[in-house]
């Protein structure tokens, strides 16, 4: 583990001199199979791996979790290692924020960040691309990995470092669940264990969107299906949406779909999608 700008640089250095190519894994810690499998994703495209855990202030809103977050950095370690990382950055604040968070320079993503997670949490996606950009500065690595469940995390990522011309290749790992469908999360500890039970309906609302749409249903029809079915269950629904990958409003024409949900259980705030493909009267490219 390193938490000094300078380590981290001089062994990246050494791996770069040694022509040796460099991945990425951001994490927030407290870690779990969907992590190591990010880890292992991030192997297949590089020489070296390095994580980061780093909870980060900016991205959380003032009603937020940023406090309860589950921090648990000696067992993310051994994780880590375990999943064939070869180093752990784990910087403090004030190594990421020498002038404190408020005085941060920040980076706004236009467009995108508006919609969906954007408009439920207003300054979130600034946060997330506050620190990415950050950390890509920090590491510099060849190509990052990060997961599928955060869909427009993702797309707000790869637009960053499209738009920044970051020389780094973004890289998607697809959301790991447990047997009954609910994916992965570290918020998932905070369910009661009725809670617990009822939070796979998220997986499954995204499963019905899909089904109703393939069956010949609206968007709006399959939206709202789903928004249902989450509130009869217990949930405070953020959105159950289907979009474009984009995240725009889908048209007849577009054939690839993305189901997308967040909701409430008590305290407890999930979020999943699905990706799927209908088919359309579109004339096929080419
Ligand atoms: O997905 C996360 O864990 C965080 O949003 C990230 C990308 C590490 C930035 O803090």
């Amino acid at each position: 583990m390193v938490d000094a700008l300078t380590d981290l640089r001089e062994r990246v250095r050494a791996w770069k001199r040694a022509g040796e190519r460099v991945a990425f894994v951001p994490t927030m810690g407290n870690l779990h199979a969907g992590h190591f499998s990010l880890v292992r994703i991030a192997r297949e495209h590089a020489d070296r791996v390095v994580a980061s855990v780093f909870v980060n202030p900016t991205q959380f809103g003032p009603n937020e979790d940023f406090a309860r977050y589950p921090r648990t950095p000696a067992q993310d370690a051994a994780g880590l290692e375990q999943a064939g990382c070869d180093l752990l950055w784990m910087p403090g604040v004030d190594t990421m924020y020498p002038f404190g968070p408020q005085a941060a320079v920040q980076i706004r993503v236009p467009g995108i960040t508006g919609v969906l997670e954007g408009a439920h949490r207003p300054g979130h996606f600034d946060g997330v691309a506050t620190v990415v950009a950050r950390l890509f500065l920090q590491v510099q690595p060849d190509v990052a990995v990060f997961g599928l469940k955060d869909y427009q995390q993702l797309a707000v990522i790869r637009y960053l470092a499209a738009e920044l011309s970051f020389p780094v290749e973004i890289v998607a790992g697809p959301t790991r669940r447990d047997e009954d469908g609910l994916a992965l999360s570290s918020r998932n500890q905070y369910l009661s264990p009725a809670e617990r039970a009822v939070a796979p309906e998220i997986h499954r609302s995204l499963l019905d969107m899909r089904e109703r749409v393939l069956a010949g249903a609206s968007v709006a029809e399959a939206e709202a299906a789903a928004a249902a079915r989450l509130r009869a269950a217990g949930f405070e629904v953020d959105y159950a949406a289907l979009r474009r990958p984009d995240l725009r409003e889908p048209g007849p024409a577009d054939g690839r779909l993305v189901a997308l949900v967040a909701a409430r259980l008590g305290r407890t705030r999930l979020i999943d999608n699905l990706e799927f493909d209908r088919p359309t009267d579109a004339p096929k490219a080419g």
